[in-house]
């Protein structure tokens, strides 16, 4: 689901009702529900015939009644129903998405997506920053891993024997390994990120024999309750709990806090992205090899996330690389399969490996149904393919370097922009408020309102004067993220730079006319769709 960034996942915050503040911005009644949800009706009961969140004649309007009719096919659907993607959300999935969409004036009616780009149903082509949270590596419907996909269909392979084994995960698992560090020798099959992460902590407990599992503040590792248990920032945490017991933060970049915390002898593992999603923080100089050597010291293993960071993302096909790093365990994910097919994979020491699967009624202790099908297989050999034959790894390399080249002149020139950072195509940009004057008052007013909502005023003039699509890296900050295909031109790369500074001068200039800016987008947005 995200960088999740899950950074898009509408958090149920305390005020039940809000992404980031954007209600506080573009205050109610704007899109799908009329005011807020009360604390006391945090979920309502609907019936099937009932529009999701008592929406008067809207989402039932743009419905077809096809729902209780035999299910068309794929090219039906895409044919006849184009168009009803909000309606059918508000009513059977994510209303408080759709909200957002409404409010941002995002809720575009996306109808392709090819190389770098998203197109929507009037073949406007948008510049896609998200990359899908960082999937799209090869990009968007690259037709190599497409071909592959319709190969296995094709070849109607024997899938998903399970007491059996297949080729084209054994193939999988031969390839990644050849491309990781001699520190991991076994592969763990997975659908997603997450997946992964579970697989890691439950690896690491089993084979270490102790509980205790270390990760670093504003870690992101994903969303189901083990990786959760591992996740830095509160907004994801708040309210799921109770959580893995045993699970202890220290602080990102901190050896001596690592140190302190591994000193009993009883951890399992640390877990650490080596570049950090929510944010994008490097770690400072020597930190991550500092960190394997203080596991490896104390007997806890060494994980290393790399489901955003890995295949390509910041230059090297693992982040890793950059620090030579051997780990005891690299999570991978997201990219890996083209953006085609769920995939997750635990690359994990032979030492680990045995003694977790340590005896033949132990052979299934691990696993999942659709782990290493031949789909996400045949993605992920396509997708390794691609990335050798383009060049693409060296190519994010150059885009990357480009891209910073282009926008760190910014935090000299720009009064609101403290920062900007990244490695490969995993890029940043940070804002902080001006020392004085009209763009300070803006500031204020906005961050009043909501932290990090500034950044927000960014990104919405981006969508809709210079499509281009791009993400705040996480609550409550005012970074804005960029994840693109590591195919984008460099022709991509300028407008995005000069679209960026375009936007930031404006900001700066006119504050109160991108704040009107912002604030007429949500509400003409909210009155179209009424
Ligand atoms: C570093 C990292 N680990 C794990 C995950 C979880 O991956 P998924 O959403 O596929 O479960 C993410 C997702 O953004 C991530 O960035």
């Amino acid at each position: 689901m995200l960088d999740a960034e899950a950074s898009l996942t509408p958090v149920l915050r305390q005020d039940y009702n809000d992404w980031w503040g954007l209600q506080s911005l573009y205050p109610a009644p704007i899109g799908a529900a009329s005011g807020p949800i009360s604390r006391s009706v945090p979920f309502q009961t609907l019936r099937r015939d009932q529009p999701a969140l008592e929406v008067p004649g809207r989402a039932e309007a743009t419905l077809t009644s096809m729902e209780r009719e035999p299910v068309a096919s794929v090219s039906e659907i895409l044919a006849s129903r184009t168009g009803e993607e909000m309606a059918l959300n508000d009513r059977h999935l994510n209303p408080q998405m759709g909200r957002i969409l409404r409010t941002l004036g995002f809720d575009r009616v996306w109808v392709g997506g090819e190389g770098a780009h998203l197109i929507d149903s009037s073949g406007e082509r948008f510049l896609d920053l998200f990359g899908g949270y960082g999937v799209f590596a090869i990009g968007r419907n690259h037709p190599e891993a497409v071909a592959a996909v319709q190969e296995v269909m094709a070849a109607r392979t024997g899938n998903l024997p399970q007491l059996g084994v297949t080729l084209l995960s054994g193939v999988l698992a031969e390839q990644l390994l050849a491309r990781a560090p001699g520190s991991v020798a076994a592969m763990v099959p997975a659908n997603t990120g997450t997946e992964a992460v579970e697989a890691a902590i439950k690896i690491a407990r089993a084979a270490t024999g102790r509980s205790r599992v270390l990760y670093a503040d504003h870690a992101f590792h994903g969303l189901t309750l083990g990786s959760l248990s591992i996740n830095g920032n509160a907004e994801f945490r708040d309210g799921f709990g109770p959580l893995l017991p045993g699970c202890e933060a220290v602080s990102f970049g901190d050896l001596g806090a690592l140190r302190g915390a591994l000193a009993g002898g009883d951890v399992a593992a640390f877990v650490v992205e080596p570049v950090q999603g929510k944010g994008v923080n490097l770690p400072p100089d020597g930190y991550l090899a500092g960190a394997q050597r203080l596991c490896r010291e104390s007997g806890a293993l060494f994980v290393c996330d790399e489901v955003q960071t890995g295949i390509g993302r910041t230059g090297r096909f693992l982040a890793l690389e950059h620090w030579e790093l051997e780990p005891d365990i690299v999570c991978v994910a997201k990219a890996l399969s083209g953006g085609l097919v769920p995939i997750g994979a635990a690359l994990v020491s032979r030492a680990a490996f045995d003694a977790v699967f340590d005896g033949m009624e132990r052979a299934v202790r691990h696993g999942s149904t659709f782990g290493g099908n031949d789909l996400a297989a045949a993605a992920a050999l396509a997708t390794l393919r691609v990335l050798e034959r383009e060049d693409l790894v060296a190519h994010a390399k150059r885009m990357g370097a480009l891209l910073l080249e282009l926008t760190q002149p910014f935090a000299e020139r720009f009064e609101t922009v403290t920062d900007v950072r990244g490695l490969g195509l995993m890029w940043a940009i940070e804002f902080g408020p001006p020392a004085a004057g009209a763009a300070r008052r803006l500031w204020e007013r906005v961050e009043s309102r909501q932290p990090g909502l500034f950044s927000q005023l960014i990104t919405v003039p981006l969508f809709h004067e210079h499509r281009i699509l791009c993400q705040v890296a996480g609550h409550h900050m005012n970074v804005i993220k960029a994840l693109p295909a590591l195919t984008i031109e460099e022709a991509d790369v300028r407008r995005f730079a000069a679209a960026l500074e375009q936007t930031i001068e404006a900001a700066e200039r006119y504050p109160r006319a991108l704040a009107g800016f912002g604030l007429r987008t949500g509400l003409r947005a909210a009155r179209v769709r009424r």
